[in-house]
């Protein structure tokens, strides 16, 4: 089973994660996007996810507004998880907010996650009142502090990860990681600079939404209705439309064509493309809704994709991806 090192850091991690945003509880705007998920079917998506090698969460305060966080904690505490025997990477909301707050909110961070140290702590996003150094310096604190293990941004551009990059680096630290959106329907940061800069300047790829939401596992082209039954506005973007659906199924059959040699599923096959095309650089954290995605995400960690298929995969889904 595939681990990397987080950035430049000794902290191994396995090429999967999970994603916890469907932790949430169905609170608060973000928390919304996915169904209140059962405190058992939490805890039981946790320990299929340890079982089959999974060794790291990836959270955010604006998950619920902490819910993801307790959430998380619950299941770990439940299943008798020592702090510290696995990876917690959690994000900063920097909407309306200055660098200061990554101080000053950090105690709440930590108690909702009940004695689980924060490994990564990562900015959401670059939309604080501060600017990029100003961020930094607060995360270099508390890395000082050896309150945390690493310091990771999201969704920042090339220029943006380059800028908290020299950051961090006047105080002789390293940026570990960027977590962006990247799958097989969306390579954009193969072309706008960020995977070029992640390779360049030893930054990991925390790929989100690895199965675009569902699309990649295939059941949204095979039952194009089920979406409308599902909580939050994934039934109105463009990308659940018939016509998305139609131009992305050459991809999904050929997928499909992989897997069944291999007796895997489609969704096991993109997430196996992702965490092998670029090396160590790229690591993914599929969300799970049920039990069931956990193990067949988690089981993809044991995918072997040969050069050829790699390749075949590659080159459709650039021709379906670059014409959009
Ligand atoms: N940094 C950021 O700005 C940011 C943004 C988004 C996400 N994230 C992080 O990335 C994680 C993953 O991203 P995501 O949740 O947006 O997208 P994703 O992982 O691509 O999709 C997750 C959804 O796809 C479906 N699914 C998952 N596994 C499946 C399987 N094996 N077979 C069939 N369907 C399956 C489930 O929904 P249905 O069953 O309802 O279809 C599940 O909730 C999040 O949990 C979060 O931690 C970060």
């Amino acid at each position: 089973m595939k681990k990397v090192n987080l950035g430049n850091t000794k902290i191994r991690i396995s090429s999967i994660g999970l994603g916890c945003w469907q932790f949430s509880g169905g609170k608060g705007i973000s928390g919304r996007y996915w169904p209140k998920l059962k405190v058992n079917d939490v805890t039981e998506i946790i320990r299929i996810s340890l079982k089959q090698g999974i060794n790291w969460f990836d959270t955010a305060e604006i998950y619920g507004w902490g819910r993801s966080e307790t959430a998380l904690a619950g299941g770990l505490h439940a299943l008798k998880v020592k702090p510290g025997d696995v990876v917690i990477a959690t994000k900063w909301f920097p909407l309306f907010r200055r660098a200061g707050s990554i101080i000053s909110t950090f105690p709440k961070r930590t108690a909702a996650l009940d004695g689980y140290p924060i490994d990564l702590y990562q900015i959401h996003f670059p939309g604080s009142l501060s600017t990029i150094p100003s961020q930094m310096n607060k995360m270099a604190d508390l890395l000082e502090q050896q309150k945390i293990k690493a310091v990771g941004v999201s969704n920042f551009s090339a220029g943006q990860m380059r800028a908290a990059y020299k950051a961090l680096a006047r105080r002789g630290m390293h940026l570990s990681s960027n977590q962006m959106r990247y799958s097989l329907l969306d390579r954009s940061i193969e072309w706008n600079g960020v995977l070029e800069t992640a390779k360049e300047l030893g930054i990991t790829i925390i790929a989100y939404s690895p199965l675009a939401q569902g699309l990649l596992s295939g059941k949204y082209h095979e039952h194009p209705e089920d979406i409308k039954s599902r909580p939050g506005p994934r039934k109105f973007l463009k990308q659940f439309k018939q016509k998305s659906l139609e131009k992305n199924r050459p991809l999904i059959e050929l997928l499909r064509g992989i897997a069944e040699k291999k007796k895997k599923t489609p969704a096991q096959i993109a997430l196996s493309w992702l965490i092998t095309r670029h090396g160590d650089t790229v690591v993914a954290i599929p969300g799970a809704s049920k039990p069931s995605h956990a193990q067949s995400n988690a089981e993809a960690l044991n995918i072997r994709l040969t050069s050829d298929e790699i390749e075949r995969i590659d080159k459709l889904s650039l021709e379906i991806t670059r014409g959009k």
